[in-house]
């Protein structure tokens, strides 16, 4: 292809991405509606807070990081469906409790009222509970997932990693130990490297992991270009707790420091701490070299990642 010709394409195809993001969405809406339970099954108010919870909202980027794997790496969108269902609920779990008195005390969420204010405490916790065990059943045996044993353990292995105390788990825990407390800029971001960057990362290694055929640079490719992405998107985030409007947001402005919590803005400034997010934007894009134009999703997503207002 000419340089032209791949500049307009190029264009074209950013152009585009936007299109992608929403028809992934809708993908998504169908999908995890028909893996959660019905909600005029019992416990019929468990299922009502878990559909609640997880449809109708949300801007779905972990799945979009399946998706933009998979196609980075030719393989089929339906056959990594699974996978972005199973990180989409425990994402959704991770925030149900999030937002629970003991931990954030948050009464907004993706522009409605948090599970727990919705429907009672002890359903959120529950919520919580019920997503995470059927993102694992799912990868257990969700038929459009690969028929092959040991890429299905490999999977429930990766989320289990991403979801437990070396990941989201354990990175709330220190956020909620940090309240109030000083730490180092490199603690800070061990701790968002877990709370937010374990499960992004999961997002990207779980698709690659269905080809165990897959050259091991570009297995390590992936895995140096979602490190700095997960970290970032928790600084972007932290961001638009300073310089978002609730109304975009869907959730409250301002939390992080009510709570003292200890952030890139809250540390560096501002105009820092967006200088962080491009430069890890920058090293993440570097790793992608290996895939040639095959990448342009992920580099895409990356783009509206780091760029987004909500
Ligand atoms: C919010 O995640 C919590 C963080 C890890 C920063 P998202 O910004 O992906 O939230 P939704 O899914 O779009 O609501
Ligand atoms: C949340 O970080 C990370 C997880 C839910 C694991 P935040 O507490 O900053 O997320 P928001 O701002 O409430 O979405
Ligand atoms: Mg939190
Ligand atoms: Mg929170
Ligand atoms: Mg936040």
């Amino acid at each position: 292809m000419s340089g032209a010709r791949a500049a307009v394409k190029a264009a074209s195809d950013a152009g585009d991405f936007p299109e992608v993001l929403k028809s992934w969405q809708a993908r998504m809406e169908v999908a995890l509606a028909a893996r959660l339970p019905a909600s005029n099954v019992v416990p019929a108010r468990l299922h009502e807070a878990m559909r609640y919870s997880v449809l109708g909202g949300g801007k779905r980027i972990r799945p979009a990081l399946v998706f933009a794997t998979a196609r980075t790496l030719g393989l089929n969108e339906s056959a990594v469906e699974a996978i972005a269902c199973a990180i989409e609920f425990v994402h959704v779990y991770s925030l149900v409790h999030d937002d629970l008195p003991a931990m954030d005390d948050d009464d907004l969420r993706r522009g409605r009222p948090t599970c727990h204010k919705a429907f009672d405490e002890a359903t959120a916790i529950l919520t919580g509970d019920a997503l995470q065990s059927l993102a694992f059943q799912l990868l257990a045996c969700d038929p459009t997932l690969s028929g092959d044993a040991a890429v299905r353990l490999r999977l429930i292995e990766l989320l289990g990693e991403a979801s437990g105390t070396f990941g989201m788990a354990g990175g709330q825990a220190i956020d909620l130990a940090a309240q109030g407390r000083t730490l180092t800029i490199e603690e800070v971001e061990e701790m968002h490297a877990r709370k937010t960057g374990a499960l992004i990362r999961a997002s990207v290694m779980m698709p690659a992991s269905c080809l165990p055929g897959l050259e091991g640079r570009r297995y390590e490719a992936l895995s140096q270009f979602v490190d700095p992405i997960g970290l970032a998107f928790q600084i972007q985030d932290d961001l638009l707790d300073v310089l978002g409007d609730v109304s975009t947001l869907g959730k409250a402005v301002g939390a992080d420091s009510e709570r003292a919590k200890p952030t890139h803005p809250a540390m560096l400034g501002v105009p820092a701490s967006q200088e962080r997010v491009r430069r890890l934007h920058q090293e993440a894009l570097a790793a992608l070299e290996i895939f040639g134009a095959a990448a342009a999703p992920l580099r895409q997503l990356a783009a509206w990642l780091l760029a987004r207002s909500y």
